[in-house]
């Protein structure tokens, strides 16, 4: 089987560490751009990476994210600019251009790192749970626009996971308490949505495509 190559963003830490290290194990040759390389809150950065990028790519993963917490009714104009960015722009763009290639070669996979704040609500994540929800429906809608081309795309939808985000946005005592209200009683290690990733990035997927598959032990379903 041809070595695969995958493009994740968001790789410098966190979950997007775990799941490079996910794709590497698999056998996948990975790029992982630093921020000066590919800075999403910039389309110029975008367009001089992709325009640089001197091979194809056959697994994409949006993994890069930002959550500045701020109610529906308090968030800055410069909060609301990077999440849309950042979270949504930027995977956009970039897909835009990659599954060009990938429906060219009749093989893909595109995997967006979502949230469970696209399904569920907490207060102070209007904006944060506004980009997920359309991480959402672009998974559905490319989809179904690239089924004919064997390009499946889906999205990951994380709980809790034990990041530098979650701990920036969530202090010690907080997070203790909630992982007593998560049916399996502690947070996601990065490594276990990495698997799921992993899974739907791989060959190892042949059928399922515009699924939003949340991994949160549980949480969602109190
Ligand atoms: N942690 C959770 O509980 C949780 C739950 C649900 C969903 N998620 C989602 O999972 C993804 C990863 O979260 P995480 O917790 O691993 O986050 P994290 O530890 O804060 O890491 C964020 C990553 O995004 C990159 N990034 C941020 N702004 C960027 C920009 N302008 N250009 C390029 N890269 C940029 C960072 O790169 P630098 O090193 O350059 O800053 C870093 O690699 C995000 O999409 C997040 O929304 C996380």
């Amino acid at each position: 089987m041809k070595s695969r190559v995958a493009l994740i963003t968001g790789a410098s830490r966190g979950i997007g560490a775990a799941i490079a290290a996910r794709f590497r194990q698999d056998g996948a040759r990975v790029l992982t751009p630093t921020r000066a390389e590919l800075d999403l809150l910039s389309d110029e950065s975008v367009d001089s990476f992709l325009s640089q990028l001197n091979t194809d790519v056959d697994v994409l993963v949006h993994c890069a994210g930002i959550n500045v917490l701020g109610g529906g009714t308090e968030f800055s104009d410069e909060d609301l600019h990077a999440m849309l960015q950042v979270n949504l722009t930027a995977p956009l763009r970039l897909t835009r251009t990659l599954a060009r290639g990938m429906m060219a070669r009749r093989y893909g996979r595109i995997v967006n790192i979502s949230s469970i704040w696209s399904v569920v609500a907490k207060p102070r994540r209007a904006v944060y749970s506004a980009t997920k929800a359309a991480l959402n429906g672009l998974t559905r809608a490319l989809a179904v626009e690239l089924a004919p081309y064997q390009v499946l795309v889906n999205a990951v939808a994380p709980g809790y996971t034990d990041t530098e985000l979650t701990r920036r946005n969530n202090p010690p005592a907080e997070l203790e308490a909630i992982a007593q209200t998560i049916p399996l009683r502690r947070m996601a290690r990065p490594a276990e949505v990495a698997e799921v990733v992993g899974f739907l990035g791989s060959e190892h997927n042949s059928y399922m495509t515009g699924q939003v598959v949340i991994v949160d032990g549980g949480y969602s379903c109190l």
